[in-house]
């Protein structure tokens, strides 16, 4: 019989693990829970007879994978898998996935709340300023950035967006206007929404060079990674320019420095929250328990990543 393990540090909302029961069960697979563990060494024990893993933002570290003899596959219940070791699971033959788009709505929802929020100068009462005629530049154009897109569009904003790996015209066909250089979205765009993944080619890749070229009032939105963010240069430009502002549902590892220094210019959620709905929670833990089925019966490696 398969052993399921699904080791969430962050758990998912109360309505997901009855619905990976019930698939693991109707497939006779065997369902361990390892949730709000305090330890690596936790995660590492809990591996050791499972076939399969399903985790969030939770490290999926070499020594995990090595602990783990019988492990087969693991997927990542989400977008981005830079918490997984993707070298020792290939090494190994363990087969990692993700579950592209299933929390993507939660993503692109929280952006523009946060966005909304800061324009209203954290709803203090005080007269803000509205997000209709801005201008938004969104940086990646996959699941999340085309959702922040079709929000934003209700807001009445003017929507731009850089992606190398998406075709003009499926951006313009959403009547989003596609720029040729990252340099040209942070040029044209007020607000700039993040939607990068962190990886080596975009690790520290947002840096003072593009973000001094924003317009004034320039307003960064990160939901993405605070890998991808050039602390140096974050703080480079808040000190630089009055009229920056920084808003990120992952706070940056200076935040300390950013909270006494720059009051009123920055906004961090209290914790990571962008896939924080039950909705969210739902779709990925169950779209996660689905693929591994189908790998074990099926084969099926659709959303394979190493
Ligand atoms: C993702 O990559 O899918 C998001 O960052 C969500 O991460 P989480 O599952 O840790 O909330």
């Amino acid at each position: 019989m398969k052993k399921v393990l699904v080791a969430t540090e962050k758990p998912f909302a109360p309505e997901t693990l009855p619905l990976i029961k019930e698939i693991c069960d109707e497939a006779g697979y065997e369902l361990e829970v390892i949730e709000k563990y305090e330890s690596q060494d936790d995660l590492v024990k809990a591996v050791k007879e499972t076939n399969a893993i399903i985790v969030r933002s939770d490290k999926v570290t070499k020594e995990v994978i090595e602990a783990a003899e019988n492990l087969e596959i693991v997927v990542r219940a989400g977008a981005g898998y830079d918490n997984i070791d993707l070298e020792a699971a290939t090494v190994n033959n363990v087969v990692v996935m993700n579950t592209p788009g299933q929390n993507s709505n939660a993503v692109a929802e929280l952006a523009l709340g946060m966005m909304v929020y800061f324009a209203r100068n954290l709803f203090n009462g005080k007269p803000g300023t509205e997000l209709k005629g801005k201008k938004l530049g969104i940086h990646a154009y996959g699941h999340v950035g085309k959702l922040v897109a079709d929000i934003a569009k209700g807001f009445g904003m003017e929507i731009f967006a850089f992606d190398p790996y998406v075709d003009d015209t499926d951006i313009s066909k959403d009547n989003v206007t596609p720029v040729s250089s990252v340099e040209e979205l942070y040029q044209i765009c007020r607000y700039v929404s993040l939607h990068i993944p962190a990886n080596e080619k975009t690790r520290k890749s947002i840096n003072y060079d593009l973000l001094k070229q924003m317009p004034q009032g320039g307003t960064l939105v990160n939901t993405a990674r605070k890998e991808v963010i050039d602390e140096d240069s974050l703080l480079k430009i808040m000190e630089a320019r009055k009229d920056f502002y920084y808003l990120a549902d992952i706070a940056p590892d200076c935040k300390a420095e950013i909270e006494q220094k720059y009051e009123g210019r920055y906004y961090f959620t209290p914790k990571k929250m962008g896939a924080q709905t039950k909705e969210a929670n739902v779709n990925a833990g169950v779209a996660a328990a689905n693929q591994i089925i189908n790998f074990f019966i099926k084969d099926d490696i659709t959303y394979k990543v190493n």
